[in-house]
């Protein structure tokens, strides 16, 4: 065939013909999935959102650059610690199924008990036991001797699926957090597409072995700590960016009361460091209300379409600027450590002066000198100065 002489092919507007066609064939698609996917997410109560972060005074938003990491290749994904000062090691645990303690003089680390499930919360009972929140197998205790032992799975009936931050009172209490009914630890991210109170703050008494609520209806219960006044207890709610207090002595006994709110990140863990201050993992920024967590909680459409798309493997990732926060006694928030690219802390613990932190991202425990590499005014993205 002669095919020289003609024309040139006017590509264009069959071209363009064809990407309208498969563009509305593709939305109709994805209306069609969005319609008959039954993934029903709920309105937050927009009145206890937090809103716009504190001005925290200091910060450090270059931690990945100036902190040092131990245990990497035996450290998956160190999730809470537990300091043992007498023997100078921390509590871990860790994905493998394994709580693991870290020597901090040498930074070995030792498989020490197996609970095979995740251990997350881990606290350090009085007499060496260590209490696991567990979050597949519920709230444990491993002996001295590495004896895993289950305490509690369950209250009223209603099974814990996540088990997840712990910590003992000095009368041996155990309270802990089961941060949702609904959801397991593989499947935590659709608590949050699906907004709904599925969490749990218990307690547990190790003499009379009862489990009971103190309060309900959490928005995805996680890390908790006892005061060092031992009159209340605090307990973090992540998409909520706050942490709350449950008097368990005195005139307000069961009553809830704020502590700390709008943080610049949701927050995980939170731990005590003696000295002053509280230290809270920060999974993933909300530092404003452009940031896309912080839209999508106020919009149930965007999480369904949000939950769709993690089903099917295409969720882009635009977690960022994860840290640490530390809060002082009156639940002020006077420090902040963050890194663009540090994403789902769930810990902070200062020790010494260095702040020890864990993260479901990256292997090993992310250690920083805070001496040398302190937080400052200039280093907050809220400064004038701030130079990023
Ligand atoms: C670390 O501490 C342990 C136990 O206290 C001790 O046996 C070991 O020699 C120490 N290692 C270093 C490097 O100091």
């Amino acid at each position: 065939m002669p095919v020289s002489n003609n024309p040139p092919l006017s590509r264009g507007p069959p071209l363009a013909l064809a990407l309208k066609i498969t563009v509305f064939a593709l939305l109709a698609a994805a209306v069609v999935v969005y319609k008959l996917d039954p993934f029903d997410p709920a309105a937050l109560p927009a009145e206890e959102l937090s809103g716009e972060p504190a001005s925290v005074a200091a910060c450090n938003g270059r931690v990945l650059q100036a902190a040092d990491r131990i245990g990497v290749g035996e450290l998956a994904a160190a999730e809470d610690f537990a300091y043992d000062s007498e023997l100078g090691l921390v509590y871990t645990g860790d994905g493998d199924g394994w709580l693991k303690r870290v020597r901090l003089n040498d930074s070995t680390v030792e498989k020490w008990a197996f609970t095979g499930g995740r251990p997350l919360g881990v606290a350090l009972g009085a007499d060496g036991d260590v209490f696991i929140a567990d979050a597949d197998k519920g709230l444990l205790k491993a002996s001295k001797e590495g004896v895993v032992e289950v305490l509690t799975e369950e209250d009223d009936g209603v099974k814990f699926r996540l088990t997840d931050g712990v910590d003992v009172g000095e009368d041996g209490t155990v309270y802990f957090t089961d941060a949702s009914s609904k959801y397991a630890f593989h499947s935590f991210i659709f608590d949050f597409f699906e907004g709904r109170p599925y969490g749990r703050f218990l307690s547990y008494n190790p003499t009379t072995k009862e489990t009971k609520l103190l309060v309900g209806d959490l928005h995805f219960g996680n890390g908790v700590v006892v005061a060092p006044t031992q009159d209340f207890v605090i307990f973090c709610e992540t998409p909520l960016r706050r942490c709350r207090k449950y008097y368990i002595s005195g005139d307000r006994k069961g009553s809830v009361e704020k502590f700390v709110e709008n943080l610049p990140g949701t927050p995980d863990n939170i731990r005590y460091d003696g000295d002053g201050h509280y230290w809270i993992g920060l999974s993933t920024e909300m530092t404003g209300s452009s940031s896309y967590w912080h839209i999508a909680l106020k919009y149930p459409v965007l999480r369904k379409i949000m939950a769709i798309m993690e089903k099917y493997g295409q969720r882009p990732n635009l977690e960022k600027n994860g840290g640490v926060v530390a809060v002082n006694l009156e639940g002020e928030q006077v420090a902040w450590y963050y890194d663009y690219k540090w994403t789902l802390v769930t810990a902070g613990i200062k020790i010494g002066n260095h702040l020890y932190s864990g993260s479901l991202a990256l292997p090993g425990i992310l250690r920083l000198d805070l001496d040398k590499f302190p937080a400052t005014a200039a280093g907050c993205p809220w400064s004038k100065s701030h130079d990023l």
